[in-house]
């Protein structure tokens, strides 16, 4: 076994930082392949915590190249900014990372349209990062996006006059905003030419070449299956295909190239942004439940990116069989569990009901999904702590339960288990 995909199975936000970060220094390659700034990856090393949006977790090892894919879109501001951090905290980050020279730019225009159609739905808001990641892809998809290697074309003028008088038609006849100017479009290509074309590369050729020489690659995901353009919780997702499937197109990659997929999860739920969510229990709108409420406080569930506090709720087997279905999951890595300890029991949600039929997978229709309450499952919970333990030994036996009947019931065994923060808080099972 040597190539990893990583991804999330839930709402985004299962601790896949963490994880990439540990299995990094096992890999030769850490390739990001879709997904954008609205990724926010927090890593905690010793005392300082570090987050990401565009940057795959492996750059912080010495050994590791780090790959950005075609089928992620990058904000020129925003990874300058990342890459001046890290190279502030003496990270050689044109040593260790590559971009696509065919990811796609997010500009201004981008982010003005994202706000402004959010503003424009009002209560039927997404909800999005407003990084404008939604307004990029469909540039991408309608061929007339601007990608890393335009910035050399000819006719990057013309396109980009031509995007400009769209754009500002959009937003002023119909979102009434106000326009994007040329010269905010012009200091972003600036800063891509200046800081981000030196690190421009054929990164399908990288991989191909460096896979036959024997290399490791993980393929590092973004937001989490559930939020997929077509397997998620449309239309409350975000804009590209989040599975483990995209990253063979977002990095240029065959299917022959992946030996192991894994899926990471939290032993709860958590969402942020809108949409149907059956095992929600506690939210900031004011759904009010002890058990989410020990989860929000004692999972600090605050959003990486944005800040917004995370709607949390019970574990969703229902969701994990299905992104074990959709992913082709071999493993399970589950995070926080420590956040359960001290709840006198636990719930494990493993179908749903919807007048009075029983359905064991997810609807496609939103609405439908949203009529859904949860059947459960309730388990024994524990009083001691799980914090930082290293090994199933050190667990109390109703947290091990749990986790043998999570795998029972999404058919799946779990191999990873994060019980902190930190990188030593973790038991390989
Ligand atoms: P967008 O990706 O900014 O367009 O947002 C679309 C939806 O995906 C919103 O509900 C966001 O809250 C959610 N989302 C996007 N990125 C992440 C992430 O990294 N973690 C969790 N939710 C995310």
């Amino acid at each position: 076994m040597s190539n990893i995909v990583a991804i999330g199975i839930q709402w985004g936000d299962e601790g896949k930082g963490k994880i990439v970060d540990l299995l990094a220094p096992e890999m030769d390659i850490v390739a990001r392949f879709q997904g954008g700034p609205n990724a926010g990856h927090t890593l905690v090393i010793g005392d300082q915590k570090t987050v990401l949006n565009h940057i795959p977790s492996g750059i912080l090892h010495a050994d590791t190249l780090s790959l950005i894919g075609n089928g992620t879109v990058v904000d020129p501001f925003r990874l300058v900014e990342e890459m001046d951090m890290l190279l502030d905290a003496g990270v050689p980050v044109y040593d260790r990372l590559r971009i696509s020279d065919r990811c796609q730019l997010i500009l201004p225009y981008h982010r003005a349209l994202d706000a402004a159609r959010e503003a424009a739905k009002g209560e039927g808001k997404i909800g999005t990062t407003g990084r404008g990641i939604g307004p990029c892809y469909e540039d991408k998809t309608a061929r007339r996006g601007i990608r890393l290697t335009d910035l050399n074309a000819e006719d990057l003028d013309a396109r980009l006059e031509e995007n400009l008088r769209y754009v500002n038609f959009m937003l002023t006849e119909f979102l009434h905003a106000g326009p994007v100017k040329r010269a905010e479009v012009d200091k972003a290509l600036d800063l891509a030419r200046e800081r981000l074309l030196p690190l421009a590369a054929d990164v399908p050729l990288i991989l191909h070449e460096r896979i036959k020489a024997g290399a490791r690659v993980l393929f590092e995901g973004a937001q989490g299956s559930m939020l997929d353009v077509d397997h998620g919780t449309y239309p409350f997702v975000t804009s590209s295909n989040t599975v483990a499937g995209a990253a063979l197109a977002g990095l240029g990659v065959g299917p022959g190239q992946v030996d192991k997929v894994l899926g990471i999860c939290k032993a709860y739920t958590t969402r942020v942004g809108a949409g149907p969510f059956p095992t929600e229990l506690y939210n900031a709108e004011g759904m009010d439940d002890a058990s989410g409420r020990h989860m929000a406080e004692k999972g600090q569930e605050f959003g990486a990116t944005t800040g917004r506090p995370r709607r949390t709720g019970w574990f969703d087997a229902v969701v994990v069989q299905h992104a074990v279905r959709i992913n082709g999951v071999t493993d399970l890595a589950i995070t926080k569990l420590d956040v359960l300890d001290g709840l006198d029991e636990v719930k494990l949600c493993v179908a749903y009901e919807r007048g009075g039929q029983q359905l064991v997978s997810i609807p496609a229709d939103c609405r439908a999904l949203d009529e859904c309450t949860p059947v459960y499952e309730t388990l024994p919970g524990w009083s001691e702590t799980t914090f930082g333990a290293t090994s199933l030994d050190q667990l109390p036996a109703n947290a091990v339960a749990l986790l043998r009947r999570i795998e029972e019931v999404c058919e799946c065994p779990v191999t990873m288990l994060s019980t902190g923060p930190d990188r030593d808080h973790i038991c390989h099972l």
